[in-house]
């Protein structure tokens, strides 16, 4: 158990560490409509809140991942980075403040470069938990509609981007029932998103999301939420797509912890945690699964969970269980420090 009082007395030294909290660049300087300055909005606002939390026991300062910030770091004798940073482009986005932190020797909270990287790429991450055993959805993908030519379909068929987030990319008729409609999705989806494009096998079952704290084997998943889709207005597709997330947001119900008998309970937890290891992820993450049958088939990791203290899942987990933001947030930073600490006496390896 890492959620101890023991725990935290162990590890929180008081104000020996001076903390650099990083966010991106404004994204509205390459996305400028008002999903950019949304998003610009939400991490400005979560800095302040992961701040305030901190605020007591570290000392703490705000900066921004731009092309000063290898200096502000070494200028302010930063001791450990709080990575909000989803990178603004590139392939590897959410992989590149942890690159520049590990070439410059500075720690940080979350998981490093490479699980990022396959937890950010759909095909790569899908890979990896069908070779680990892990229940996955089928998929396939391709670049170009001739590469479906000769190939069996079995619809439904989901089309999505193979990296992006919130939704994006995923709409209400992203569900496709026959080929013409999976074309069209196709070429249209190719037009705004970088190939491949994902062609999945739908998973109609219910939706479940785990949050997961710590390292190695001490791990600890929060209570398990569940998202039901069942209130949203007929005719439209039971997925988290875009409309769902953004225009339909009332008719979603969350049930904490999920409404499962225990041994289903204990078995998407189980997935879950088999499927945050075979990543090698650190310190937090979030699985989205789904259930079929007697297996939680596992969607997505997001590696860089969103800690927005009203409307983020980890945040409303943890308060299931009476942990409040700033103690998870406190929790974030000495799950990291311990992690630090172990690994400089070579105590444990990334990949479990
Ligand atoms: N193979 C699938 N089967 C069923 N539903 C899926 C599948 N893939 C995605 N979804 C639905 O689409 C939503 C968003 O997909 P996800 O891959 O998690 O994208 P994002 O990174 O945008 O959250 C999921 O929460 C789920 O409702
Ligand atoms: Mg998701």
């Amino acid at each position: 158990m890492i959620i101890t009082k023991d725990a935290e007395q162990v590890f929180l030294r008081g104000f020996d560490l001076k903390i650099a909290i990083v966010v991106d660049q404004p994204r509205s300087s390459i996305l400028n409509n008002e999903e950019g300055f949304q998003e610009d909005q939400q991490s400005h606002r979560m800095m302040g809140y992961i701040k305030e939390a901190l605020s007591s026991d570290y000392e703490v300062i705000c900066l921004t991942m731009d092309s000063s910030l290898i200096n502000r770091l070494h200028e302010e004798k930063v001791d450990l980075v709080f990575n909000l940073c989803n990178g603004i482009r590139g392939e590897a986005s959410l992989s590149q403040l942890p690159a520049i932190l590990e070439y410059e020797g500075i720690p940080y909270t979350g998981s490093s470069t490479i699980p990022h990287g396959l937890a950010y790429n759909k095909i790569f991450s899908g890979k990896i938990f069908k070779a680990s055993d892990i229940p996955t959805p089928e998929f396939i993908y391709i670049s170009s509609l001739e590469e479906l030519e000769g190939v069996k379909l079995d619809f439904p068929i989901l089309v999505k981007p193979k990296d992006e987030g919130s939704s994006r990319g995923i709409q209400n008729d992203s569900l496709t029932f026959d080929l013409p409609s999976l074309k069209h999705k196709v070429v249209e989806n190719l037009m705004k998103f970088n190939p491949p494009m994902i062609l999945s096998e739908y998973i109609e079952g219910r939706e479940y999301t785990a949050g997961i704290l710590g390292n190695g084997s001490d791990l600890e998943v929060l209570p398990i939420l569940e998202v039901d889709f069942s209130a949203l207005p007929e005719g439209m597709n039971r997925i988290y797509s875009f409309e769902a997330k953004f225009a339909f947001d009332e008719s979603i119900i969350y049930h904490l912890p999920a409404r499962v008998d225990k041994k289903t309970y204990e078995m998407i937890s189980d997935t879950a945690v088999r499927a945050f290891r075979s990543l090698g992820m650190r310190d937090y993450a979030r699985v989205d699964m789904r259930v079929k049958g007697d297996k939680a088939y596992v969607i997505e990791i997001n590696s860089l969970p969103g800690l927005d203290k009203y409307n983020s899942d980890i945040i409303k987990m943890a308060k299931a269980i009476g942990m409040d933001y700033d103690d998870l947030i406190k929790l974030i930073v000495n799950i990291a420090r311990k992690r630090l600490n172990l690994l400089e006496d070579n105590k444990i390896g990334i990949i479990e």
